[in-house]
């Protein structure tokens, strides 16, 4: 059976209480958040930077990206709202500047280019339409904005064994994607200059980023294609 959200809701309604101190911070949420910490922090260079963090759970990696980056607005939207609920400290001790909202990653509720960084950590296997997700990722997305976005690395022997065995086990039919079918649904939904970097160790995990394209023009195109060249290196192609 596919994983939907009433399983998410539950799930992270059980682990919300015990998520701040499970291994998995160690492993695989810290290293991650300082991967998407290091990429916002080249990329803004000193300029304030609007940060919308899908799937923030508890708010740890909004309260890091905000002490990085002081001059970071962070919005964190989350579906479950215990898990917003058992980061209630972090969001009052960062108001002006870091904000929890409930809702679906699906139909992330905001505004069609509202943000300069799309950052979205360790969540994305949880959703049951992911390109849904990532074309409202894009449409929040100020044109030129850059989309961040990582989960488990399953294409090599042992992601696999860690995210489609082990994690499968213990959650349900999540998805992690291939690093081709992040390509697919990226492309799809107008992304540009798409890289991705795979990061190794203990819980190997995949950064994908890219820059969201410029909104369809309001006149016909001529029959000739002015091209974009893509300003994002290709770092670690997969
Ligand atoms: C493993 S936690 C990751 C939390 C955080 N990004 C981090 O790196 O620590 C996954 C989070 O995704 C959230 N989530 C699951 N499905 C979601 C959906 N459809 N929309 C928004 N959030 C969702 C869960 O509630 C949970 O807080």
């Amino acid at each position: 059976m596919a994983y939907d959200k009433k399983q998410a809701t539950e799930e992270f309604g059980r682990w919300s209480e015990s998520y701040d101190r499970c291994v998995l911070q160690w492993l695989l949420f810290g290293p991650s958040h300082r991967a998407l910490i290091r990429r916002i922090g080249a990329v803004a260079e000193g300029r304030p930077a609007s940060i919308l963090d899908v799937g923030c759970g508890t708010g740890v990696f909004a309260s890091r990206v905000r002490e990085a980056i002081p001059d970071a607005r962070v919005v964190g939207v989350d579906l479950v709202s215990d898990m917003l609920t058992q980061g209630a400290h972090r969001w009052r001790a960062l108001a002006d500047a870091v904000h929890p909202v409930q809702g679906d990653s699906e139909r992330l509720p905001f505004a069609s280019g509202s943000f300069d960084f799309v950052t979205c950590a360790n969540s994305f296997h949880h959703y049951p339409n992911q390109e849904r997700a990532v074309a409202e990722m894009h449409r929040v997305l100020k044109p030129g904005g850059r989309l961040l976005l990582i989960d488990g690395y399953r294409d090599a022997p042992w992601g696999w064994f860690i995210y489609d065995v082990c994690v499968t086990y213990r959650e349900g039919n999540v998805h992690h994607a291939s690093a081709q079918r992040f390509r697919e649904i990226l492309d799809r939904a107008g992304f540009q200059a798409v890289a991705q970097k795979v990061h190794r160790g203990p819980a190997p995990f995949l950064l994908n980023e890219a820059i969201a394209a410029e909104p369809a023009p309001l006149y016909p195109a001529p029959h000739f294609h002015l091209r974009t060249p893509a300003t994002a290196p290709r770092e670690a192609e997969v």
